[in-house]
């Protein structure tokens, strides 16, 4: 049986310069280099200059994505672009980026899922391209996330960043089997009954300021290792696979406690589990490209292994996607 899928034909990703060491946040609320690397794994993470937004960064991995994918932008057919920290308001920064590339046609828009946003444009992507809804499509994971941040909050300014990650994903034939290129399926999950758990006390509708990012880390941690391995459990049955065949595990980044507790419940060595929480700390809807980008760029990640991404966040809202690279 024939059928579409989205290859991944392309990957990029952009980091802004300015490195920020745990010392460095020492020096501005009471923390400890000794306390952040012990709870979370992050080690250092990068911030995004004052005039750098959300688009500049989205640009960078964009423009890498397409040089990847030898494309140009006129044959997209689609951005999206997940992100919690937009330029504006309105319109979305999917549109922005639409423009800088000079493409003219076609569709740009952002989808919010906060730290599970690329898994989510990722799933949206998909339908469009399986539909043949598009052809091609740029998925882009963007944030600057240090602007939602107290900085004298030490329970959350320290382990926040801001980055960029993009892939191109072009239509192709498979056999409708777990050995066919492209995303193989997605799933997505959210429950607004955790709302409060982890949340922005700002916004246009409720405050009309942007606010900080509140959280409950312990509840979160909580729900993060079942449901994400409950998400991840649901992708392989889905497809008829087990973790064994599994080549690498893609996480979200936010906590090296929780992506080891998730590797170990799924029964998966950590040497088969891409790790970048320790230089990049947790970049929201940037992560999962991101750690994709670096692993295939240094050769871990290559043609024909099977990639299991998943992340949750905010809302609380959380999925999974397995992928055969
Ligand atoms: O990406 C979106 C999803 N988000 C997540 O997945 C985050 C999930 N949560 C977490 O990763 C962890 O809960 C945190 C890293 C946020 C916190 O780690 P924890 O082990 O749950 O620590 P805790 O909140 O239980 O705090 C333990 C202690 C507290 O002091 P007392 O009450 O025991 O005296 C905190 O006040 O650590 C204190 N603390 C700090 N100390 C030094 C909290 N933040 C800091 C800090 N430096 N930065």
């Amino acid at each position: 049986m024939s059928v579409l899928r989205s290859q991944i034909v392309g990957i990029g990703s952009y980091l802004p310069p300015d490195v920020v060491t745990n010392e460095d946040l020492a020096r501005r609320v009471d923390t400890s280099d000794e306390w952040i690397v012990q709870r979370t794994g992050i080690r250092s993470r990068r911030i995004a200059a004052p005039d750098q937004k959300t688009s500049d960064l989205a640009l960078g991995a964009a423009r890498a994505a397409l040089l990847d994918a030898g494309m140009g932008a006129d044959e997209l057919d689609l951005i999206v672009l997940a992100t919690t920290t937009p330029d504006n308001t309105f319109p979305a920064t999917a549109t922005k980026v639409q423009a800088a590339l000079g493409m003219t046609h076609g569709a740009a828009f952002d989808v919010q899922a906060v730290c599970a946003g690329f898994i989510y444009a990722l799933a949206v992507a998909d339908n469009f391209i399986r539909l043949g809804q598009a052809r091609a499509a740029l998925v882009i994971g963007a944030e600057t996330f240090s602007r939602l941040l107290d900085w004298n909050d030490r329970t959350t300014s320290v382990l926040f960043g801001d980055g960029a990650g993009a892939v191109v994903l072009r239509g192709g034939t498979g056999e409708g089997t777990p050995a066919d290129r492209g995303v193989l399926s997605t799933h997505l999950h959210s429950d607004g009954r955790q709302y409060d758990l982890l949340y922005a006390d700002g916004g246009p509708s409720a405050t009309g300021t942007t606010g900080h990012v509140r959280m409950q880390g312990q509840e979160v941690f909580r729900h993060a290792v079942q449901r994400l391995s409950d998400v991840l459990n649901e992708a392989l049955a889905a497809n008829g696979v087990s973790a064994a065949d599994v080549d690498w595990l893609v996480p979200h980044q936010a906590n090296k406690r929780i992506i080891d507790g998730t590797a170990r419940k799924l029964g998966l060595s950590t040497d088969r589990v891409v790790t970048t929480v320790d230089h990049h700390g947790n970049t929201s809807a940037a992560s999962i490209p991101l750690a994709l980008a670096e692993a295939v760029g240094d050769g871990r990640i290559r043609r024909g292994h099977l990639v299991a991404l998943e992340a949750i966040g905010g809302g609380l809202a959380w999925g999974s996607a397995l992928v055969r690279w």
